[in-house]
């Protein structure tokens, strides 16, 4: 089959549309021929060197994927050659083909085609399980969602929105923040122009955030907390502001807050299929009832990945870049 290497770490130039032997499902896997497989930002990490995919996982990067299953490795129940299915992955989606644990497949919701179901699973899972299953945002609680028009901003804002929560974003344009509310953002905030504790406050009467999803880690770590409600959760699932930063204690004691950082590519296979029935029961019926959409600003070719990369790197698209076999 083929797949998109990486010849050595560096920038999208180094992405190579080669062939490569044939992944073989092992015992609870299923064989996946891929239709489309999506972008996401630790896409580019790998690429850079920076996050190796986990041992004895698939070399070859992309995180979800949608496709046809086409041969069951040993021990899988529920599933059959032909199945229609959209996949969470620990690597090897920008491939023709690659082997899925049983446990992180996901049927493509009715209604949606494979480009768009592609888009879903990685950011599904990672917001889901963030704001419900750890930071467990409640219906009339408010959330600050930085980075809203990125792939999980678009998907955080449409889901919080669902169970009732207030959602404040910030985004770096007023074109991005209009997208933002498009998909139903309460609060818009632009971060080059604006002081988003400040923008909290004023639009919580000072209460602040009681959830803040948090993609920069550092350089908003101190700010993230001062944002924060009494009770509050910050959640770190991003570091694109670096990872070292040091944090007022008694701020967050008096407030008895909560920061707590997670992700998701490393979890235990268990943990990874928990959140995966989880979304399967809450979120998959939300996306055939058109509640929530996958946001695709673009499809290309599989073999252009290296351009997909590029128009991610330089911050082009609002939600999700997907690449089709
Ligand atoms: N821990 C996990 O399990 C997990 C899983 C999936 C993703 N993630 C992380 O989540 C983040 C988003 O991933 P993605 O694939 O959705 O990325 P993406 O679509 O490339 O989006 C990146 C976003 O970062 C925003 N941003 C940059 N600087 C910012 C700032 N100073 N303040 C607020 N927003 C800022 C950009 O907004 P503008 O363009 O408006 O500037 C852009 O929308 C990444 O950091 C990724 O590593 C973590």
């Amino acid at each position: 089959m083929r797949a998109i290497t990486i010849s050595r770490p560096g920038g999208p130039e180094v992405l190579t549309w080669a062939e490569v032997p044939d992944p073989v499902p092992g015992a609870g896997e299923v064989l996946v021929e891929v239709a489309a497989g999506a972008v996401n930002r630790a896409d580019l990490l790998q690429r850079q060197g920076f996050y190796d995919p986990p041992p004895g996982t698939s070399p070859y990067p992309g995180l979800e994927c949608a496709g046809r299953i086409v041969a069951l490795g040993p021990g899988v129940a529920g599933w059959g050659v032909g199945d229609e299915v959209c996949a969470l992955l620990t690597g090897g989606g920008y491939a023709e083909r690659v082997a899925v644990p049983a446990g992180q497949l996901l049927p493509v919701p009715a209604g949606l085609d494979a480009e768009r179901a592609a888009a879903l699973p990685e950011v599904v899972c990672t917001v889901w399980s963030n704001l419900f299953m750890t930071a467990h945002l409640r219906p009339a609680e408010t959330v600050l969602v930085h980075g809203g028009a990125s792939g999980i901003g678009t998907m955080a804002i449409q889901l919080a929105k669902a169970v009732g929560a207030r959602v404040l974003v910030t985004a770096g344009s007023a074109a991005k923040l209009e997208r933002c509310a498009e998909l139903g953002a309460d609060v818009l905030i632009d971060y080059r122009e604006q002081d988003f504790v400040a923008e909290v406050r004023k639009a919580t009467d000072g209460a602040g955030a009681d959830v803040v999803l948090d993609i920069i880690g550092a350089k908003y770590l101190q700010r993230n907390v001062e944002a924060l409600a009494v009770n509050g959760r910050l959640v770190i699932i991003g570091l694109q502001g670096g990872v070292k930063g040091e944090l007022d204690l008694n701020a967050l004691l008096r407030k008895r807050a909560a920061v707590i950082a997670t992700n998701l590519r490393g979890r235990p296979l268990a943990e990874k299929a928990a959140i995966v029935a989880a979304v399967r029961e809450h979120v998959w019926p939300l996306v055939e009832a058109g509640v929530v959409r996958p946001v695709v600003d673009r499809v290309l070719p599989m073999a252009d990945a290296a351009e997909a990369h590029r128009v991610v790197e330089a911050g082009e698209q609002v939600g999700k870049v997907v690449l089709t076999v």
